[in-house]
């Protein structure tokens, strides 16, 4: 049975340079394929409107989604650190909001960390949430919460400014309370200066490299059609088996291979017995 990390082991990790693999999971089985191969840590996020609910962003997203989805995984991966990603509007109201929100992933779905958008705008709900004594990843960068300010899925950090502002929000979060950051689609020189300055351990998507790197389950699967973002690397195409699969079994029904004799429950008792019966239906 493999041992549950904490935080200790991710500040041992980052002071030892030994990188962190995460993926996200929605469900019971994905969770348990991340936990028997090992993966550090599983992130629960609001992704899944996208990849498993079908909408065409993560807003959409309730609180009871993410519950349902976190006690899900809880049960596939009872021993790998969950973090549980507040849905749009469950901590952008007030400090209050989110630390009874960040309170429910803990108390209903028992996960080990809740991760929320944003840099200093989000300093306050991050102590308040940390002082609940609830562990906070931060997420900075590419925020999908706010495409519609960001002006769509664009990379950022990518101008001085930018890139300044990041630097700055990084630093807030840490400040606030935040025992770990996530960056997203930022250039690997900027990243690479945060996870540098930061204590807390800082991990990457599609941000090059830091003390670790974070890919949805969906996407390096094959299993999500719509669009692949330049920073994935495909290591299956599902997609693709699933498909094949199915239009064997379709193929196979229409032609009466499936269900073959393996695949029947047989009678117990002797043939002309049944017969018997049958006619008193007759
Ligand atoms: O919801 C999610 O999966 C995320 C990743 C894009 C970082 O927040």
């Amino acid at each position: 049975m493999v041992k549950k990390k904490t935080i200790k082991d991710f500040m041992r990790m980052k002071k030892e340079g030994e990188q962190v693999a995460w993926v996200t999971a929605y469900d019971y089985p994905m969770a348990s394929f991340a936990e028997q191969a090992g993966m550090d840590m599983i992130l629960v996020g609001d992704s899944l409107g996208m990849v498993v609910l079908g909408y065409s962003g993560t807003n959409p997203v309730t609180m009871e989604d993410c519950i349902s989805h976190c006690q899900a995984v809880r049960r596939g991966a009872p021993n790998t650190f969950i973090v549980g990603d507040m849905p749009f509007m469950s901590y952008q109201k007030s400090d209050e909001d989110a630390v009874a929100n960040a309170g429910r992933f803990i108390k209903e779905a028992g996960v080990d960390c809740i991760k929320l958008e944003g840099g200093m705008r989000v300093a306050s709900r991050i102590k308040a949430i940390t002082d609940a004594g609830i562990m906070v990843m931060g997420h900075i960068g590419l925020t999908p919460q706010s495409t519609g300010q960001l002006g769509g899925f664009k990379a950022q950090g990518r101008d001085v400014n930018s890139a300044r502002n990041l630097i700055r929000d990084a630093l807030a979060i840490q400040e606030a309370g935040a025992q770990m950051l996530l960056i997203e689609a930022v250039p690997p020189e900027v990243t690479g200066f945060i996870a540098k300055k930061l204590e807390i351990p800082v991990y990457s998507i599609g941000a090059g490299s830091c003390d670790g790197q974070l890919l949805i389950c969906s996407d390096m699967l094959g299993l999500f059609q719509a669009f692949t973002p330049k920073f994935v690397k495909k290591y299956a195409n599902l997609s693709q088996i699933i498909i094949n699969a199915f239009k064997e079994y379709i193929s196979e029904v229409e032609s009466g291979v499936f269900p073959a004799d393996e695949h029947m429950y047989h009678i117990q008792e002797p043939e002309e017995e049944f017969e018997r019966m049958f006619k008193e239906f007759k």
